[in-house]
């Protein structure tokens, strides 16, 4: 059992919770994540270890309540317990000093992008940071962001906040900077940013690093949920990554796999009455 030390929301449908897990505190690595079951008979859902506290033996998790399992396990008050924390899950990420780092986050890939981006700027990167949303409510972890980030950069598709538009404008700017261009790019968001985001920098050969989001099942790699096609080979997210080189990774093939439960996700959110359920089935 996992006690709840914190549990604050940071944005709409954000909540940022803490837990004690001394053990996951003590191994975890930039890049891993855990497997939450908040109760017995309760699916496993991953989430990236946003943060970690060795010395009072807690882990941060950011979490966006989208569905079901994500709303009940944000409704743990402090004080309440979480059954299952497994983990620290996936390969750390390969952390280097580049130079100049480009960290691009959208929606709930903003979350799971701040745990690289604190590792990035500790190893001495320069780093600018290009979060983005749909609008200013979907905007998350900015002053976080901001805090461990050179530049941070924002942008919404309605213009209310920071550039009008997709992450990939300031990004493409930058490219075509030769004194501001990246010596390497993090991208995490939904599949078709990070697929735009490995296009602009495929031709100049900027290396880019892209943290998948397959449906996970069990997390240890026996299940096969969660394989993607990356170069000629078949990888199971949960223990080959969840990063990988952006440059060798089929989106289209991921993102026919994670929308093969549209219909049913669909079902689920409108029997719950959740404003999602229009969105998911589009
Ligand atoms: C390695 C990894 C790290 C992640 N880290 C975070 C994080 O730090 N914070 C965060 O808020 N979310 C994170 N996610 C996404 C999170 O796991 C899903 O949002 C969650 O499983 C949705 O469950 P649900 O029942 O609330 O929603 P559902 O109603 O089941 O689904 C809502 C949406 O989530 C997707 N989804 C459903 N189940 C999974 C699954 N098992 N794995 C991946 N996507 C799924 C569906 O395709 C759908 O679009 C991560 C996913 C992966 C693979
Ligand atoms: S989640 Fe089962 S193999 Fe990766």
């Amino acid at each position: 059992m996992f006690e709840v030390v914190s549990n604050e929301i940071l944005a709409e449908n954000l909540h940022k919770m803490v837990l004690v897990a001394p053990r996951i505190a003590k191994a975890r690595k930039a890049g891993q994540f855990v497997m939450v079951r908040l109760a017995q008979g309760e699916e496993r859902i991953p989430l990236t270890i946003g943060d970690a506290d060795p010395a009072a033996g807690t882990i941060t998790l950011f979490i966006q309540a989208i569905g079901a399992s994500t709303r009940k396990i944000v409704s743990t008050p402090v004080g309440g317990f979480i059954r299952d924390v497994a983990g620290p899950l996936g390969k750390e990420t390969h952390i280097t000093n580049w130079g100049r780092v480009v960290c691009v986050g959208g929606g709930v890939g903003t979350a799971v992008l701040f745990p690289l981006v604190k590792a990035l700027a500790e190893a001495g990167n320069e780093i600018t940071t290009i979060i983005g949303g749909r609008s200013e409510r979907y905007v998350i972890l900015a002053d976080e962001l901001g805090a461990l980030s050179k530049n941070l950069l924002i942008t919404t598709e309605d213009g209310s906040l920071g550039y009008k538009g997709f992450v990939t404008g300031p990004l493409s700017e930058m490219i075509a900077d030769p004194a501001r261009a990246p010596q390497a790019v993090f991208a995490v968001g939904p599949v078709p940013m990070m697929k735009a985001v490995a296009n602009l920098t495929r031709e100049p050969g900027i290396e880019t690093i892209v943290s998948l989001n397959p449906i996970m099942i069990d997390g240890t790699g026996m299940c096969g949920g969660c394989r993607v096609q990356v170069g000629s080979e078949t990888k199971f997210a949960c223990v080959d990554g969840p990063e990988f080189d952006a440059h060798l990774v089929d989106f289209d093939g991921l993102s026919d796999r994670l929308t093969s439960y549209r219909k049913e996700e669909a079902a689920r959110h409108a029997a719950e009455g959740c404003k999602l359920a229009k969105e998911v089935a589009k």
